[in-house]
């Protein structure tokens, strides 16, 4: 049997922890004959703590064969202790009017703390994905929190949103979303992020050629994809859930297992590639292998897409300048 992995979940008991941990107790995030160990984190507060018990309760009640082991706690030095893989989800989601920045102060001093404990117990290679919003500028504080563990390990998720453009744009080109290859999310998990869809194919067809309509991509994908969130939030009520987590497991599955040579996009912090200034995490399209991923590179930027992912990158150096103070 496989040495099991430990991965740390914070938010466990909340929405998306809900949807989340049971699909990677049942092995479809690292694997189905890899173990994994649960390390679960929640609020040190008694209603939370009673929930984070229950939802433990019923991964028990699974009898799940790769559950090798589980933690819940309210102690983030115990949450990450040796963690090889850990899923920052536990912040305040924004309701119906709100921009994801609104939560920017309150939700910053939970990527702080939570920076500096994996800093301080962690795997030395933990890989660590930031779901909770603003999540590029939360990954950018959890790493910078993290002096001693590799920058490059931080990561926001922008998963959803490419998500969300494969399916788009499978629906406006009457193709299958799984044909589709080549798709890219640049910038922040904000409405100004910029789904690029210049090289995408579908069994090898281009298909910006296909599609050929530049008021539907600037009218309608773009802002589509960037304002999905909000539209799940106005029919739900309460932020995406389920989509989210599902997102997740994709993030982390092919950063661990690989992408098979397919694009797909990563919040990394970056290389100074694209114009975009180095340590910015910023979403770009990434190839996975071996447990690392590898910036595409050399992909051509034309005037429209230049301008949307400077505008994006604006409103990342924004949120920056507004967390500075944290960062000493
Ligand atoms: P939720 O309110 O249902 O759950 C959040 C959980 O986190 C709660 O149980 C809360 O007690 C816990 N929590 C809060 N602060 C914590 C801390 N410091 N340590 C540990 N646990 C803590 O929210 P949700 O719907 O699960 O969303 C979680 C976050 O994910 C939100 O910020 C939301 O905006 C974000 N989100 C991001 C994406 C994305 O694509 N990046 C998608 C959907 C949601
Ligand atoms: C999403 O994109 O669904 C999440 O970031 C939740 C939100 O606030 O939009």
């Amino acid at each position: 049997m496989k040495t099991p992995v430990r991965v740390a979940v914070t938010g466990a008991a909340g929405q998306i922890g809900y949807a989340l941990l049971f699909r990677i107790a049942s092995g479809e995030m690292l694997g189905k004959d890899q173990p994994v160990i649960l390390q679960l984190l929640e609020l040190p507060i008694d209603k939370a703590q009673a929930a984070l018990k229950g939802v433990m309760m019923e991964l028990e009640d699974c009898a799940f064969p790769l559950l090798a082991g589980m933690v819940g706690t309210d102690d983030p030095e115990v949450a990450f202790k040796d963690a090889d893989v850990a899923l920052l989800v536990g912040a305040r989601p924004r309701g119906p009017g709100m921009e994801r920045k609104d939560l920017l102060l309150e939700n910053a001093k939970i990527f702080t703390a939570q920076g500096a404990a994996l800093n301080k117990v962690a795997s030395r290679n933990v890989k660590v994905l930031v779901v909770g919003n603003p999540a590029n500028t939360n990954a950018y504080i959890a790493m910078k929190s993290a002096p001693d563990l590799p920058a490059r390990n931080f990561t926001a998720m922008l998963r959803l949103d490419h998500n969300r453009a494969l399916s788009q744009l499978a629906n406006q080109a009457n193709v299958a979303v799984g044909d589709i290859e080549n798709l890219i999310v640049w910038g922040n998990h904000s409405p100004t992020m910029y789904p690029d869809y210049r090289f995408a194919t579908a069994k090898g067809k281009s298909l910006k050629d296909a599609i050929n309509d530049a008021d539907w991509n600037a009218n309608t994908f773009i802002p589509q994809v960037g304002k999905r969130g909000a539209a799940i939030i106005e029919a739900r009520g309460l932020s995406s859930a389920a989509s989210a987590a599902n997102a997740a497991i994709d993030h982390v599955r092919d950063w661990l297992l690989g992408s098979n040579g397919k694009w797909v996009t990563m919040g990394v912090p970056s290389d100074g590639s694209y114009g975009i200034p180095e340590g910015v995490i910023y979403g770009v399209p990434v190839i996975t292998a071996n447990g690392e991923y590898t910036r595409v590179e050399g992909l051509a930027v034309d005037d429209f897409s230049r301008a949307a992912m400077d505008k994006t990158l604006a409103e990342l150096e924004e949120e920056r300048a507004g967390v500075a103070h944290l960062l000493g």
